[in-house]
């Protein structure tokens, strides 16, 4: 999976990728990161990246020109790239299945706009995708660029050690995760459930898919709409939703 990212903060990059299971990836070769000074891609002696915004305005707007040479370097290296994903909170929300299209895909650019936006003409010309990583302003597309290289990543072959962990995530089966619990069996005056002391495993797997169905059913409902759930499920919904549960 070969990701290119086009900033003007290539240390934040750097340093968002150099831990955990991101950083081990990179480290074993099964992701490749590029990270591209946008500043490396001016012209000028001050290697300036903004200008003041046409038509007058608040603040600065990114400047074409580093943008387009950024990209005919990206081009030039790999060949036309299938994705270019522009961060930005005007952008499509981000997804898991969107995760995933990148992940079967082999490769993505990223670019990260900054200050009040980048000239509309970069979007026009490259980007294939512009996407919000949630409904809030952030200061840049950094964080945005890194909640992707983690969220693809973790989606290539090898990268998350058990596969199956992959596979039980949240919004990978459209549903929330389902409370986890370790050793001591009793803390804070708190019980781990009956049931997963038990060794029923059948129970456990059904205590957990309820679980699971009920924290969604709580905080998302939304993600019911799309879910695939079984006749069991189906039912559990139908009783809670005639005769809420009072906890
Ligand atoms: N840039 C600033 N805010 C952002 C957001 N919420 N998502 C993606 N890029 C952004």
């Amino acid at each position: 999976m070969v990701f290119d990212i086009v900033t003007i903060f290539p240390r934040m990059i750097e340093a968002g990728l150099a831990e955990g299971v991101v950083g081990r990836a990179r480290e074993r070769g099964l992701i490749d990161v590029t990270v591209r000074n946008l500043r490396d891609f001016t012209a000028d002696r001050h290697h300036v990246v903004d200008d003041v915004p046409f038509g007058g305005g608040p603040g600065m707007v990114m400047k074409p020109e580093p943008f387009f040479a950024a990209m005919a370097a990206v081009e030039g290296e790999r060949g036309r790239p299938e994705a270019v994903v522009m961060l930005s909170p005007a952008g499509r929300r981000f997804t898991q299945a969107d995760a995933a299209r990148f992940a079967a895909l082999g490769q993505v650019v990223l670019l990260c706009g900054r200050y009040e936006g980048v000239d509309e003409r970069v979007r026009e010309r490259w980007a294939t995708d512009e996407v919000s990583i949630g409904d809030y302003v952030l200061s840049g597309g950094e964080v945005p660029a890194l909640v992707i290289v983690d969220a693809v990543a973790r989606l290539v072959p090898g990268v998350v050690g058990d596969e199956q962990s992959v596979e039980a995530d949240s919004f990978v089966r459209g549903l929330l995760d389902y409370p986890h619990y370790t050793r001591p069996a009793e803390y804070a005056g708190k019980r781990v459930p009956d049931v997963l002391l038990s060794g029923h495993h059948a129970e456990i797997r059904r205590w957990r898919r309820q679980q699971a169905l009920r924290r969604t059913w709580e905080r998302r409902p939304d993600l019911l709409e799309s879910a695939q759930l079984d006749d069991e499920e189906q039912a559990w919904l139908r009783a809670w939703t005639s005769a809420p549960a009072t906890e």
